[in-house]
């Protein structure tokens, strides 16, 4: 018997809503908020408001693209978390009286397992090409950089971690620091792309094992960045793509050498990214190169799964509904979890 299931997704600014039916989507819909651009970054009250202005359109819309009706679902999934914890509630609230009215159950979903299942998501007309098990996936964000091993849709093994800045902070954090706006990661990838990755160099962390760690790579750029500064007024404005290619080639260098590192100590040869800096298009094509060059396979989620959408708690959600792992209407959102 099919499954269908609504996926729901409110974790940041993002509000999403997702039919599939098994495993192969019927709508994905993602309304973004615009109201915090003018504040270089999320401001989480204005966020939770905007999900509730945002989440009964945009769930009664992801039903209609999919030609179901609510009674038809089987059950709904929703963030639970990691997140801004007021907009969590947004989504988490909906899906227990969505599911509280219509007798149906919720099932609950790390918002990270969702990132990391991105591949499995099936769309009509698409060849299915999946990874198997065992395989490694890189998992960059805006509050995450990890190496997890993935036994199974909900088996996960964290081997290594940043131990101080994500990734995507790291791009972020910088961006601003070169007066690019927010968020810097897409800004500095297309200044990057136009500019000379060897140009400049930047001092890399000497962590044991497979954590990460991204601080003094930006305080790196920092100190750099000011000395020239104060020799040369224009500096940053006559360099800004090769400061933004040598950066990101920095940051790539420091993911790809533990990842490699990961799959030499695992012997795992499937390799996946996500999370939002897997729509990098510097680290996408160097994961490729890699895996060409050590004979992995690998795979990168399409561009609009890198970001937050609601397709992959969908997909998260039927792998944990068919284990039979439904929530219980007293659920609360929480805005970290430290493990999977
Ligand atoms: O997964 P995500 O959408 O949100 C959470 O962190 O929950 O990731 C957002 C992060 C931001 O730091 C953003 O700058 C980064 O992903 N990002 C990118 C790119 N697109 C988004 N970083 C580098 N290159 C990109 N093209």
């Amino acid at each position: 018997m099919s499954k269908v299931i609504l996926g729901i997704e409110s974790s940041c600014d993002d509000t999403s809503a997702a039919v599939i039916r098994d495993r192969v989507l019927l709508s994905n819909v993602i309304a973004s908020q615009q109201v915090h651009k003018d504040y270089g970054g999320v401001v989480p009250e204005l966020a939770s408001r905007a999900h509730e202005q945002n989440i009964v359109p945009v769930v009664s819309r992801a039903l209609d693209l999919a030609g179901i009706s609510a009674e038809d679902l089987d059950a709904i999934a929703f963030t639970r978390g990691p997140g801004l914890l007021g907009s969590l509630l947004v989504g988490t609230s909906f899906a227990k009286a969505l599911g509280l009215s219509l007798g149906k159950p919720i099932v609950m979903v790390n918002h990270l397992q969702g990132h990391i299942l991105a591949n499995f998501i099936r769309q009509e007309g698409k060849p299915v090409d999946e990874p198997s098990f065992p395989y490694l996936c890189l998992l960059v964000s805006g509050g995450n950089s990890q190496i997890v091993r993935v036994d199974s849709p909900l088996t996960f093994t964290i081997l290594g971690q940043t131990i101080d800045d994500a990734v995507g902070e790291a791009f972020d954090k910088c961006a601003k620091m070169l007066g690019l706006g927010y968020p810097g990661g897409p800004v500095i990838d297309r200044l990057a792309s136009q500019g000379d990755p060897s140009r400049f160099t930047f001092a890399k962390p000497h962590i044991p094992g497979l954590d990460y760690s991204f601080s003094g790579v930006k305080t790196s750029l920092l100190y750099f960045v000011r000395d020239q500064v104060a020799a040369d007024p224009d500096f940053l404005q006559n360099n800004k793509e090769d400061l933004c290619a040598s950066f990101q080639k920095t940051l790539i260098d420091i993911l790809m050498d533990k990842l490699v590192k990961a799959a030499r100590q695992t012997g795992i040869r499937q390799i996946t990214i996500g999370g939002g800096v897997s729509a990098n298009s510097g680290l996408r094509s160097r994961l490729v190169e890699e895996g060409r060059r050590r004979g992995w396979k690998t795979w990168l989620p399409e561009f609009k799964f890198t970001t937050d959408n609601a397709a992959m708690i969908a997909i998260a959600g039927y792998f944990h509904y068919l284990e039979g792992e439904t929530a219980p209407l007293d659920v609360a959102p929480v805005s970290r979890i430290s493990d999977f």
